[in-house]
């Protein structure tokens, strides 16, 4: 396990993260999206301990969840098992998605990508094109790409421009990457956008579909 492994799975250890029973808030409508357009199998990529693993397992999706803490699969596991629900899980890093090409209607990501340095950003952007049927949606979330947000300001090292590993408090050892909005627009370009908005949190959030 590498160290930005190691450092969520430390993360698990110690507890459930403190948003895991409220999904985001784009979920709702997401779910009507997918209803409208006949979605049924979705990946969630980075499922954490499930927040969203148990909002769509809940509606009736065959959902699977990947994450590479193994401890977050433990904890959603549990937790879907002890409310009669269920996902597919895989402990996997989401530079190589272990499924085959085209598997998916839908894959979500929420708060993932962004702990990562550019270079895994652009592999898994490559991994979630390959897994995703022609026409198939993409919703990701990304902590703020606006020039200035207030993780700008934690104490971090900077490990390439616009990555900061956090040296102190719960995510520490753990990447954030700040996108702009023009590197969002470049790094997605092979996806049609649907939409992009910023939500109440001040988070990127992007619609989009595989061409
Ligand atoms: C902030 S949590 C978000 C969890 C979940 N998506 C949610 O919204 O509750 C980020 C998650 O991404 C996972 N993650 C980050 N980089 C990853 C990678 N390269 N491969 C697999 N999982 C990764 C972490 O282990 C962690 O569970």
């Amino acid at each position: 396990m590498d160290n930005e492994a190691h450092s969520w799975e430390l993360i698990y250890r110690l507890t459930s993260t403190y948003d895991r029973a409220v999904p985001h808030e784009d979920t709702e409508d997401l779910h009507r999206l997918f209803q409208e357009n006949g979605v049924r199998r979705i990946l969630d990529l980075g499922c954490g301990d499930g927040r969203h693993l148990h909002f769509f397992s809940g509606l009736g999706y065959q959902i699977s969840g990947l994450d590479y803490a193994p401890s977050a699969l433990y904890l959603a596991g549990e937790w879907l098992t002890g409310e009669n629900l269920s996902a597919e899980l895989v402990c996997a890093d989401m530079t190589g998605i272990p499924w085959r090409d085209e598997q998916f209607d839908a894959v979500i990501s929420c708060l993932v990508i962004n702990h990562n340095p550019v270079e895994r950003i652009r592999r898994t952007i490559e991994e979630i094109y390959r897994v995703l049927k022609s026409g198939g949606w993409l919703f990701v979330v990304v902590s703020t790409c606006k020039p200035i947000g207030p993780m700008r300001y934690h104490s971090g090292i900077e490990i390439e421009p616009d990555t900061i590993v956090l040296t102190e408090g719960r995510e520490k050892g753990v990447p954030h990457h700040f996108f702009t909005t023009l590197e969002l627009i470049e790094m997605f370009s092979r996806f049609t956008f649907i939409d992009f908005h910023w939500d109440s949190r001040s988070r990127a959030c992007l619609l989009s579909r595989k061409r």
